[in-house]
């Protein structure tokens, strides 16, 4: 316990961390709904009455799950939740079977205090959920773990404020921080341990993007391949600004499975792909290559809140430019390429991430041999980095 946190605020923060954890585990599951967590607690006896968490497709709301799953023993107790409750009358389950908005559903419930962690910038919502459990008489309190939630609901909130899904850049590096080209299939660089945690970040996104050359170079799947985790592959992006990729890709046996989207520039026609490949074309930008504003803003339209970038470094260094990568996830082997390395940002290697203006090492661990490093753009979200 920190030495200024009071016994509640100690507390309240346990649970919300609690409420973080469930809803972490369906990152990529709930588009184009955020993932929330929610746990009702007894303040008195510390008891977890309940957890809930958004479902697939993004309904129930993770509110009316817990409600679910507390069966009636919510009365009176405080409900931690990560994202403030929707207010507007849609599609919301409560367990009575009435659509009732969340806020509603627990003032139905008789609970007597809500922890929310962020507010939610939805203008159906923006306020209105907490207004609705105020004014009917229920404590309410706003910002714990605040920070964290919003990273963890950063593809809804800024899918709802800037138009475009959550980016995060995943490049793979040697020991001395260089990309293996690829040699018509991917170079590993990093043992199988973090190769199996790109996966999960696969799972945890609801689209995955690659450049043209990758494709040339690697002919990748881009499915998520975990044991038991294959359902969760997110569909495959690739940029491709003048379609001059063949018809014949690795990825295209897959298609009916998990989709893919070609984006091109307008203009550019694209030759005959199997059935089932989507191909879009968006305005080019000023270099004549895509807008990648525009195409992270069609991905949005779609429902898209989560986009993992297995980024070459020429599609790195577009999106760090651009100011659009929010997340970047390194992994690190120990193998030296030395002069066949190429610099994972074109002209910078990896101490562009150490400009602390714009980026925030969040976690710095070792994975079997290798290592894990995950950088946040600072400020994203007006927030303070961590220490
Ligand atoms: N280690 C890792 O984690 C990792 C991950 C991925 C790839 N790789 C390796 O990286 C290599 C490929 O990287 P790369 O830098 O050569 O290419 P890349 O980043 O895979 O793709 C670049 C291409 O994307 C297209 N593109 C479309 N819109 C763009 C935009 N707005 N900005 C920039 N590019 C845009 C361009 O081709 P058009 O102009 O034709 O559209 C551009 O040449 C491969 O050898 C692969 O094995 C390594």
């Amino acid at each position: 316990m920190s030495a200024t946190a009071t016994p509640r605020a100690e507390q309240d923060r346990r649970f919300m961390q609690l409420a973080l954890h469930v809803a972490k585990r369906i990152l990529g599951q709930t588009a184009p709904n955020p993932a929330v967590g929610a746990v009702i607690a007894d303040e008195t006896t510390g008891e977890v009455i309940a957890r809930g968490w958004t479902q697939v497709s993004g309904r129930p709301h993770a509110e009316a799950h817990a409600l679910a799953m507390a069966d009636g023993r919510g009365h009176g107790k405080t409900m931690y939740v990560t994202l403030e409750p929707c207010s507007y009358h849609g599609r919301t389950y409560s367990r009575v079977g009435k659509k009732l908005p969340c806020a509603e559903a627990i003032l139905a419930a008789g609970l007597r205090r809500v922890v929310v962690a962020t507010e939610d910038p939805n203008p159906e919502i923006a306020g209105n959920g907490i207004a609705v459990l105020r004014g009917a008489g229920v404590a309410v309190d706003i910002g714990v773990c605040r920070d964290e939630a919003r990273w963890l609901a950063a593809g809804h909130i800024l899918r709802m404020t800037a138009h475009r899904p959550f980016v995060q850049l995943k490049i793979a590096v040697s020991g001395d921080g260089l990309i293996a080209p690829g040699e018509g299939a991917p170079v590993w660089v990093t043992g199988p341990d973090v190769r199996a945690y790109a996966h999960i970040l696969r799972a945890h996104a609801d689209a995955v993007m690659v450049g043209r050359r990758t494709v040339e170079d690697d002919d990748p799947d881009l499915t998520c391949r975990l044991p038991g985790l294959a359902n969760r592959s997110p569909r495959r992006v690739i940029l491709d600004s003048s379609f001059r990729l063949p018809p014949t890709l690795k990825m295209f046996q897959t298609v009916h499975r998990v989709p893919v989207i070609l984006f091109g520039t307008e203009g550019h026609k694209p030759p005959k792909y199997p059935t089932g490949v989507e191909t879009r074309t968006v305005a080019p930008a000023a270099d004549g290559r895509l807008d990648l504003q525009a195409v992270l803003k069609s991905l949005a339209d779609d429902g898209v809140t989560r986009v993992l970038v297995e980024a070459g470094p020429t599609i790195a260094a577009a999106f760090v430019e651009a100011d659009l990568a929010d997340e970047v996830v390194i992994g690190r082997g120990t193998e030296i390429l030395g002069p066949s390395g190429r610099k994972p940002f074109v002209d910078h290697g990896l101490e562009l991430l150490d400009d602390k203006s714009r980026w925030h090492c969040i976690t710095d661990r070792k994975l079997s041999g290798d290592r894990l490093t995950v950088y946040r753009r600072t400020n994203r979200f007006g927030s303070t980095p961590s220490p």
